[in-house]
Parts: C-alpha cells; sequence; structure tokens
C-alpha cells in the first residue's frame, strides 16, 4: 500500500478507485454466474438428482479443523502425529555421504543422495517392497549453494551438483515399529537428473526443431528438470512434469534475439540463477536453439526397473506442465487432464488412440492421440477444442507437439488464472483444477498476446487469492467434447474484504487460505488441497499464516484445515501407503526466504523433506 502511495496511480488502479462497483468485485453477481451448484448438477448425471453429498458417499475424515499459525513446524489435529522419512542430501546409498551442513554436498555427493524441492509423488508396490518416485523440482539457490558467500553456483563442480539436485528420486521406504524410513541400497532405488539420458518419442519425434549438435536424429536428449508435479498410470509407471524449464537457458551473446517462439515460453539470455550454460553449452540458446525444444513434456519413467529409458512423451504437449491426471474412460481410451501454470495459459486435454487392456501391453499408449484446450463458455457449458493441423493451421501434429502453446492460441482457447493441479474424482466422472492466482487477469495479454478478460471460470480481475473450477464430461464420458463446470471455491480473505476478495460462501475466517497448488483425492472422494501461497499473514493476507493442507467434501463443498506447515514451505505431493494408514506429504522449500529451519531448529540449514503422518490409534488416514 505504502508503495503505491509514492508512486500516481496506475490505469488500472484509478480505474479500481473509480469502479468499485465493477462486475468482478461483486461476489453476489460472481456466485450467481459461477458457483451455481444447482446448475452443475442439472447438466450432470442422473445420480445427481439425488443430494450431492449423500450420492457420493465420501469419507469424512474426523478431525477438529486446526488454526491458522505461522509457526516453524508442522501443525496437526489433536489424535494425529507426524514423523520425518527423508530430506535433502539424504544418501540413498551406503556408499553416500551423510548430509553435511557446511559444505551441503558436493557434486558426486548430490548424485547419491535425494534431490532437493521435493514436489509430486506417487507409491508402486511390488510384492511387498513400497517404491516411492519423487520430483525434484528446483532448488533453492541460497541454500542449496548456502556455503558459497554469493549464494550462487560458482564453479563447474556447483553446477554438477545442482542439476543432480534437480529430476527425480526413486527410493524404497518400509516401515519398521511404526517408523518409515528410506533402504538405503535397495535395488529400486535411482536418482535421475538433468544428466540422465532420455528418449524422445510421440509425433514430435525426430523432428527438425529437435535436432542438435549431439543428437542429430532429435530423438534421444540428456536430462529433466524443473519436475513440478505428476501422474500415475494404471499401468504401473511414474509420470514427472517438466514446468519451469524455460529458467535455465542463457545466451553467452547478449546480443542475441530470442526467436518469439522461445518468448512464448520465457526463454530469454538470461537464466534464473542455475548458472548451467557456464558448464554445460547446451543451456546456451546462442549456440544450441534447438535445445530448449526438447524439455517442457511430461516424461515417462518405469520404476520397477532402474536401467530402462525415462520417454519424453511429446504427444501430450510442450508447456510449463503442472500434473498429469490420468483417467481410463468408460470406452478404455486413457485421458490425461493437464495444466500449463502460467498466467493467461491453458488448460489441455489428451486422449489415447489406444485402449487400456487390464494386465496388457499398455506401455506405449501416451505415445499417440489426440490433443485438446478447453474453452469455458459463460453459461456454465464447455468444450474441448481438438489441436491438429486442420483447426490450427499449423504444419503437423510434430509442430503442434512442441509449439503446443501457440496451437492452443490458435484454436482460441480459454486464458486461464495459472492451472495448477488437475484431480478427477475416484468414482465419478467430475474433474477439478487448482487456478492458484493471476495478477494479471483483465489487465495484461498472456505472453502470446491473448486477451485475459475477466468471466467464466476466472472471474476477478488482479486475482490475489485463486479459484478451484470443476468440471463434468458430458454423459459422464471423459471423451466427449462437451462438458459443464462450475467454481467448486474461490478462496480469499472474508475478514478483510467484502467484496468479491470475500471468497464463496465455503471460505470463513476458520478455513481461509490463498493459491490452490497441489489437488488431490483420496480413495473415499475426499478432495485434499496443498496451498502455495503468500505466507506473510498481513494485509489481504492476515489470518492466513503459513501454507496449509484442507480437506474439502465434494458433495457439500465444506473445506476444513488439516494441517498447517512450516514456515514459508510450501505442502507439494500427496500419497497414501497401501494400507492407507499413512498419508505421505512433501514439505517443499522451508525457510526459503531465511526465516525458517524445518525440520530442524534454530541456524539448522532448512531442508526439504518428505513426511509421514499417522493417528495415533493407527486408523487409516482417509
Ligand atoms: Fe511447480 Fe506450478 O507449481
Ligand atoms: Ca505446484
Ligand atoms: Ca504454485
Ligand atoms: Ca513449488
Amino acid at each position: 500500500m505504502q508503495d503505491h502511495d509514492k508512486e500516481p496511480p496506475s490505469f488500472d488502479d484509478f480505474d479500481e478507485i473509480n469502479d468499485p462497483r465493477s462486475r468482478d468485485s461483486d461476489i453476489a453477481g460472481i456466485i450467481e454466474r459461477v458457483l451455481s451448484r444447482r446448475a452443475f448438477l442439472a447438466g450432470g448425471l442422473a445420480v445427481a438428482t439425488m443430494p450431492f453429498a449423500k450420492a457420493q458417499g465420501a469419507g469424512k475424515l474426523d478431525f477438529k479443523p486446526v488454526a491458522a499459525n505461522t509457526r516453524d513446524t508442522i501443525t496437526l489435529p489433536a489424535g494425529f502425529k507426524w514423523q520425518l522419512v527423508v530430506s535433502w542430501g539424504d544418501p540413498m546409498w551406503l556408499k553416500g555421504e551423510e548430509f553435511d551442513p557446511q559444505t551441503r554436498g558436493t557434486g558426486a555427493s548430490q548424485e547419491l543422495a535425494f534431490g532437493d524441492n521435493n514436489d509430486g509423488m506417487s507409491l508402486f508396490s511390488k510384492g511387498s517392497h513400497i517404491i516411492m518416485a519423487v520430483n525434484n523440482e528446483y532448488v533453492n539457490r541460497g541454500i542449496f549453494h548456502g556455503n558459497r558467500q554469493s549464494g550462487k553456483p560458482e564453479n563447474a563442480d556447483d553446477v554438477r551438483k545442482s542439476k543432480a539436485g534437480h529430476g527425480v528420486s526413486i527410493v524404497e521406504v518400509t516401515q519398521k515399529n511404526d517408523n518409515w524410513s528410506i533402504i538405503k541400497d535397495s535395488p529400486f532405488n535411482r536418482r535421475i537428473t538433468a544428466d540422465t539420458p532420455m528418449e524422445i518419442t510421440g509425433p514430435a519425434a525426430g523432428h527438425d526443431w529437435l535436432k542438435t549438435v549431439a543428437d542429430p536424429q532429435g530423438t534421444k536428449s540428456l536430462g529433466t528438470w524443473n519436475n513440478c508435479a505428476n501422474g500415475q498410470t494404471p499401468w504401473g509407471t511414474y509420470l514427472t512434469c517438466e514446468e519451469n524449464f524455460n529458467g535455465y537457458f542463457s545466451s553467452t551473446d547478449q546480443f542475441y534475439e530470442p526467436s518469439k517462439a522461445m518468448q512464448r515460453y520465457g526463454i530469454g539470455n538470461r537464466d534464473w540463477g542455475y548458472g548451467w550454460a557456464k558448464y554445460d553449452q547446451r543451456f546456451d540458446i546462442s549456440k544450441h536453439p534447438n535445445e530448449c525444444n526438447r524439455a517442457g513434456y511430461v516424461v515417462e519413467i518405469d520404476p520397477f526397473n532402474t536401467s530402462s529409458t525415462p520417454k519424453k512423451r511429446t504427444a501430450l504437449g510442450r508447456f510449463k506442465h503442472e500434473n498429469a491426471e490420468v483417467v481410463v474412460a468408460a470406452n478404455g481410451h486413457v485421458v490425461v487432464y493437464l495444466g500449463d501454470d502460467e498466467r493467461g495459459e491453458f488448460l489441455y486435454r489428451f486422449v489415447s488412440d489406444g485402449k487400456f487392456i487390464k494386465d496388457g501391453d499398455n506401455f506405449d499408449l501416451l505415445e499417440s492421440g489426440k490433443l485438446y484446450a478447453a474453452k469455458f463458455h459463460d453459461d456454465l457449458k464447455g468444450e474441448w477444442l481438438e489441436l491438429s493441423p486442420q483447426t490450427t493451421g499449423m504444419a503437423s501434429q510434430a509442430e503442434i507437439c512442441i509449439h503446443t502453446r501457440q496451437a492452443a492460441s490458435k484454436v482460441g482457447a480459454t486464458t486461464m488464472d495459472r492451472p495448477e493441479w488437475v484431480a478427477a474424482h475416484p468414482d465419478r466422472p467430475e474433474v477439478y483444477c487448482s487456478l492458484t492466482n493471476n495478477k494479471n487477469r483483465g489487465r495484461k495479454p498472456n505472453r502470446g498476446g491473448d486477451a485475459t478478460p475477466v468471466g467464466g471460470p476466472n472471474p476477478r480481475r488482479k486475482n490475489k487469492y485463486g479459484q478451484i473450477v470443476r468440471w463434468r464430461p458430458d454423459s459422464g464420458d471423459h471423451t466427449a467434447t462437451g462438458f459443464t463446470w462450475d467454481l467448486f471455491a474461490i478462496a480469499g480473505n472474508p475478514v478483510v474484504h467484502s467484496d468479491a476478495r470475500k471468497g464463496s460462501p465455503n471460505i470463513t475466517p476458520d478455513n481461509m487460505f490463498n493459491s490452490p497448488d497441489g489437488l488431490s483425492f483420496d480413495s473415499t472422494g475426499q478432495l485434499w488441497i496443498r496451498t502455495d501461497g503468500n505466507y506473510s499473514n498481513k494485509g489481504d493476507f492476515a489470518g492466513m499464516g503459513n501454507n496449509q493442507m484442507l480437506v474439502a467434501d465434494p458433495g457439500s463443498g465444506e473445506i476444513r484445515c488439516f494441517l498447517v506447515g512450516p514456515r514459508q514451505a510450501e505442502l507439494t505431493g500427496l500419497t497414501w501407503s497401501p494400507d492407507r494408514k499413512t498419508m505421505f506429504l512433501g514439505i517443499q522449500h522451508p525457510g526459503a526466504k531465511g526465516d525458517g529451519a524445518f525440520p530442524g531448529k534454530g541456524n539448522d540449514v532448512p531442508r526439504s523433506s518428505i513426511v509421514a503422518i499417522t493417528r495415533d490409534d493407527g486408523g487409516v488416514m482417509e
């Protein structure tokens, strides 16, 4: 506020002051338009004529909701407890070194250790073995390189360590005497980093735009990085999603002009401080302009075979992938819902050409299919717009799978408020997506120049708090063209605001939050929401405290806070043990801005970690 007072108001600020009753500040109007549960039900299945909450038979975990707070620990309701499973830098093999808070590891030690900033994760079972696959999204430079005065990578080994802090950690876990831990030296353990060989598959494989000096065929690349959220297929593979892949490219030639296509993806002459190009030329866009076309995909990994080559599935498009929610449609086609987490970008759906066959060979189902982008209409209907050479005017499906954002712009898909995770209900055809926030809504076009008007599922200008949209495919068929949608929750602060910023009626002073991000259903149909938002606990965010995990009843709309995270952390991946008695949760970037030492105390180095949450009475965690 003070900063604003020193400057003349911008056009938008001026407009807002003089137009306080604009459509997007009128919560009653927004609710009328986009929060109509009745309209959503009317467009749904026959079963929905029954009261929604009863129709679904969702479980309801019994607990007394937790109050917001700013403590540097995990807060759970009475009757629940947590324990640490693994943290950044923990060795996964006996020959590895224990984490050293002074040096914070070396390239060699990090290659044998759990990566930084764990995000999406899935569990896989084989006999009595439980294998955890976890994304390591990025490194918190100031902490990761905290042994350097500059807080930045300063030499080749620092960059080697940084590349090894990224990727995926696959590690066997076990529970002994009520205590979960990783199994060092398990034959299933594997580190996949920014240097692991990958195969490029699907429509874009071998396209000219993917060819480089090191790979003249355009079919083999090295590594995966900025792996945000995840997916799990019914045929037992792990999907890791490349999100902000752009931040690692830079140019040694300061006069190099990044192409328009590069700019659409935020690729420019400066990286985000990772410094990789200095020691690995492929990240220098002036020397290797096609390298960046080889990132931004969903990568499929066989977690049971440590020598398998991960496959970049270009059929699922190239953008800043959040997660990959896999559903087998009633007709057997595999549907993957995908968000592109950037202001004003799109929501996507992939439908496989082939069909899922139980116990059959399904391994290449993500190799070919149709890709769509979502269009939301104001009448609570929507449709999936196919991205093909015919609909986009682009030369080939390969081009569409590389320049996917451009393709979705060409068909006029709806610009969204940063689609994060998508989650499909386990028992009925209904899908939810977190739209985390978007300060540019109603003010600025996206990077492709598409307007971002206020309306539809993005009803508030300068959206600070985010919302959760949901849709139900026509006839309950995930492969149908049309769907019906509404907003499940509009986040806000009803203590500070009385206009649209107070949020929807299911947001109260006791459960308010901002920036919904992680979204997962448990097997009973409860929706678990993790936040990645403003944790200042001040101003517009007063009373919200640290980031949280909440649980929602899709039927009644009731939302309850189950967990408050440690300071400056975000809650990320979520999964359950096979017996459902343990919930595993990712604690990402604790103390990222200097205030916090989780899982330690005082001056300890804060470390991203996975925790196991159980009930004191040993019951199921859903
Ligand atoms: Fe890595 Fe969009 O969160
Ligand atoms: Ca996220
Ligand atoms: Ca986020
Ligand atoms: Ca994050």
